[in-house]
């Protein structure tokens, strides 16, 4: 007997993060980012003296993981590391990490231990068609790859980085769906019973409006 559940997928940069903390806030959810929990194993082997594609390594590496998450903050192995995920380095690397079976095994597990009790609204590639697939309403989240990095290119700047360009986000945006989409395991897919939403000239109020009138129709 557990409370509803929220599942937003969709590619990188469609606003699933910001329309899925408003979407969370508004209803009393609890909001999970499960791309920061892939950053940061990937923040973790960019800090170890293992190879992006050692996965024996790596999946000893996150056998004894600790990961703490909080929607402000999350932690790995104790250090605070909601910032450092959010580089290009680690950007880049993700796809090859999130692609390994141990890594999604874990995590995997480790969702759905958040998700047990339910109250939950996640955001991922995955939520819908393998987190949790009796999501009371999923969600998929899309937007032309020329709106993403332009969203992107607004994110970066705000954060200081100055040496990106708009045709390189195109590009690495392009790849990182790319290799999203194609792996073996648990690939970005819709799920067949999501409703999707293509977010070109919404505004953030608009989408979270949209989502939160659709989960009062679901309830
Ligand atoms: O959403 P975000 O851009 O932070 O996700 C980073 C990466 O983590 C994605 O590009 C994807 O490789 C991986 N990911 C995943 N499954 C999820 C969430 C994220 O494979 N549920």
């Amino acid at each position: 007997n557990r409370k509803p559940i929220i599942a937003i997928d969709g590619p990188a940069g469609a606003g699933k993060s910001t329309v899925t903390r408003r979407v969370a806030q508004q209803l009393g959810l609890m909001y999970l980012d499960t791309g920061a929990m892939y950053r940061a194993i990937t923040w973790l082997v960019l800090n170890s003296n293992i190879n992006l594609d050692d996965e024996a390594a790596i999946a000893e590496l996150v056998s004894q993981v600790s990961l703490e998450l909080t929607p402000q903050q999350i932690k790995i192995n104790g250090q605070d590391v909601t910032e450092a995920i959010r580089t290009l380095q680690v950007t880049a690397s993700v796809s090859a990490i999130s692609a390994q079976g141990a890594v999604r095994r874990e995590l995997v597990k480790q969702q759905q231990g958040y998700g047990q009790k339910g109250g939950v609204v996640a955001e991922g590639r995955d939520i819908g068609t393998h987190v949790f697939p009796h999501a009371e309403l999923k969600i998929f989240l899309t937007a032309s790859v020329q709106e993403r990095a332009k969203r992107r290119l607004q994110d970066l700047i705000h954060a200081g980085e100055k040496q990106i360009t708009i045709t390189q986000l195109e590009q690495d945006i392009q790849l990182r769906d790319y290799r999203d989409s194609h792996r073996q395991i648990a690939p970005l897919q819709k799920a067949a019973d999501a409703i999707e939403i293509i977010t070109d000239g919404l505004t953030i109020e608009d989408v979270t409006a949209k989502i939160v009138s659709l989960y009062q129709e679901a309830i």
